[in-house]
């Protein structure tokens, strides 16, 4: 007789690889899965490793000489503890095996290119190459599958909350989010073309409009951007609005989700979320995704040294730094750091080593003949350095000193942050726009349907860079997670923030206008937010790639190995779109 020994075992098994353990001895078993390893013992006996995705379990035969790795087998016997002394502890499945076992061969496999125990490092094409075999190794089963966990708590946690699954199209239109769009031509309409969404931005926002009061999805994106360790062309949002609601109310509903994932993934870990405004993660680690597991903030030395002598140091702003690390700071690794501060837009830095304390201390610098004891005193104190310590300062206008030693800071301490630490951050009050483009037009910070916080409106026309708006950041180890504002709902406000940015109103009408009309019938407060679902399963993964997480990545050149997409049409197939080609450009 044979029967089901797990829930989910049924078809052709009775049992995965991993409930054999819990199977009094004796026990009838069929497994199914593919050949790990053949092992011969002596004349009449053999082992066969079958791996199934719960694990791996040793299967003892009769003589057989038939079977090869990644074979597709099934496999009947009975189930036993393994002869003491014979046990395998660095496997869950290697107390037992499944003895007098009967083999029936259900696929072939010709050798693999490559090996799949995750000990052994693999060129990345290769593996994208070959992704179904790729995604046979344990690391990308246990990744994929932890992903889906933390979807399913998302989708668990936001309808507690009270918000509806709504999707939304992938054949859209236009939405101005700061990434450049993948366009699709329409066959009924040639000559003319769909957007990929970017994300679901305005669909989301006129969910509001339409009353749905609380929306979310799980959402694909597409971005035609250059590709990183954390960008794809598509990838996945939990995407999120809700109406009537503040932005404190926003960052509830998502510290729950992020609670509710957390646990999913390592059983009851408490989620704290800080809080800093924008400014103050500017001024304090040089970044608006600052990575605080590491400390060593910058620190504003301005004031000390607002009558230096030093010529490098009169400048709007000095941020200091006491080196994270630094017995590894040699005479040339410091030359390196100044090279490296040049290379990243400042006019230089400069450093000062401490030896000894309290009346004791001496210090060493470029320009320790220039600074007063009274400075360097000052200095030490404000930035707490003592013997041993190297004192980093970068001396520019303040985005620029900030920025510039804030990227070293990460450079010279990203090693020595706890990887095991979840630090996640909430960084609020962001400006309206982040700077002017070539045309000397602001640009937004977030995107144009960012509501500007209601005391700065005045200042739109006249002083735009100043604005502050009602937008927030979720930052993890130093990724930015997600982001979100509460909305403009009004169309007057939308038509200023457009005039702001350099569209003019034809240019709005005929961009937006259905999202203008819509806020004309009664568009409630709104606002909302969305996290990059592949960077947060990357991080909770211990991954420094998103491609580890996603089953089929593109290359960092925008190429999908496996089925070397994209490709060229024939010309017959293009002419219905009303599209021609020209012919590809020799390399
Ligand atoms: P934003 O553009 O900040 O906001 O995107 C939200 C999050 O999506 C993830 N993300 C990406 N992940 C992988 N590859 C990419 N190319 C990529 N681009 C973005 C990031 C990011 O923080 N509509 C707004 C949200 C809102 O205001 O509600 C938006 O899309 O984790």
């Amino acid at each position: 007789m044979t029967f089901s020994t797990s829930p989910a075992a049924a078809g052709m098994r009775t049992a995965y690889a991993a409930d054999l353990a819990t199977l009094p001895a004796g026990t009838p078993v069929t497994i199914c899965g593919w050949v790990n390893r053949v092992r011969q013992h002596g004349e009449h006996l053999v082992f066969v490793d079958v791996r199934d995705h719960t694990g791996i379990v040793q299967c003892v035969l009769g003589k057989r000489d038939d079977l090869r790795p990644e074979y597709v087998v099934q496999i009947s016997g009975e189930v036993f503890p393994r002869p003491e002394g014979t046990e395998n502890p660095q496997i869950p499945t290697g107390s037992v095996e499944v003895r007098d076992a009967a083999v029936t061969i259900l696929s072939e496999a010709e050798p693999i290119p490559f090996s799949l125990d995750d000990r052994i490092e693999v060129e990345e094409a290769t593996r994208l190459r070959h992704r179904y075999l790729d995604l046979r190794r344990e690391r990308m089963q246990r990744n994929l599958r932890l992903r889906a966990k933390i979807n399913s708590a998302i989708r668990a946690a936001m309808e507690e909350q009270g918000f509806v699954e709504v999707e939304t199209p992938l054949l859209w239109t236009p939405t101005p989010e700061g990434a450049r769009e993948f366009y699709v031509p329409s066959r009924t309409q040639p000559g003319s073309f769909y957007s990929l969404p970017q994300s679901p931005q305005i669909a989301k926002q006129l969910l509001m409009v339409a009353g749905f009061d609380r929306y979310y999805q799980i959402a694909r994106c597409l971005r035609d951007e250059d590709l990183r360790s954390d960008r794809q062309f598509e990838f996945t949002q939990l995407d999120m609005e809700a109406s009537f609601i503040g932005q404190e109310d926003v960052h509830r509903f998502i510290s729950n989700a992020m609670e509710k994932v957390v646990a999913a993934v390592f059983g009851g870990r408490k989620v704290e979320i800080g809080k800093i405004t924008w400014r103050e993660a500017m001024g304090s680690y040089g970044s608006d995704k600052p990575d605080r597991r590491f400390g060593h903030p910058l620190i504003d030395v301005t004031g000390v040294l607002a009558k230096t002598a030093v010529r490098a140091l009169s400048a709007p702003h000095v941020a200091a730094l006491v080196d994270p690390d630094p017995s590894s700071l040699s005479r040339a690794r410091l030359d390196q750091l100044v090279e490296r501060a040049r290379a990243l837009g400042a006019k230089g830095l400069l450093w000062i080593k401490v030896t000894g304390e309290g009346d004791g201390y001496s210090i060493s610098s470029p320009v320790a003949k220039l600074l007063e004891p009274a400075e360097v005193e000052q200095l030490l104190k404000q930035t707490g350095a003592g013997d041993g310590d190297v004192i980093l300062l970068v001396a520019d206008e303040w985005e620029r000193a900030v920025t510039t030693l804030g990227q070293i800071r990460l450079e010279r301490g990203r090693h020595l942050a706890d990887r095991e630490e979840l630090d996640l951050l909430w960084v609020v009050d962001f400006p309206l726009f982040e700077g002017l483009d070539e045309q000397g037009k602001p640009i937004s910070a977030h995107h144009p349907f960012t509501m500007p916080n209601e005391e700065d409106l005045d200042l739109l026309e006249t002083d735009p860079l100043s604005v502050r708006s009602q937008s927030y950041d979720l930052v993890l180890n130093g990724w930015e997670l997600g982001s979100g504002s509460i909305r403009i709902h009004r169309a007057d406000i939308q038509r200023r923030v457009f005039s702001a940015l350099g569209i003019d109103e034809e240019t709005a009408d005929s961009r937006f206008g259905f999202l203008l009309d819509a806020f004309r019938y009664g568009a409630p407060p709104h606002g909302g937010f969305a996290f990059g679902i592949d960077r947060l399963a990357a991080l909770l993964a211990g991954e420094t790639n998103i491609r580890e997480i996603i089953a089929y990545p593109k290359t960092q050149s925008g190429v999908d190995l496996m089925t070397r997409a994209p490709k060229r049409l024939d010309a017959a197939t293009l002419a219905p779109l009303g599209i021609t080609v020209q012919p590809a450009r020799q390399g």
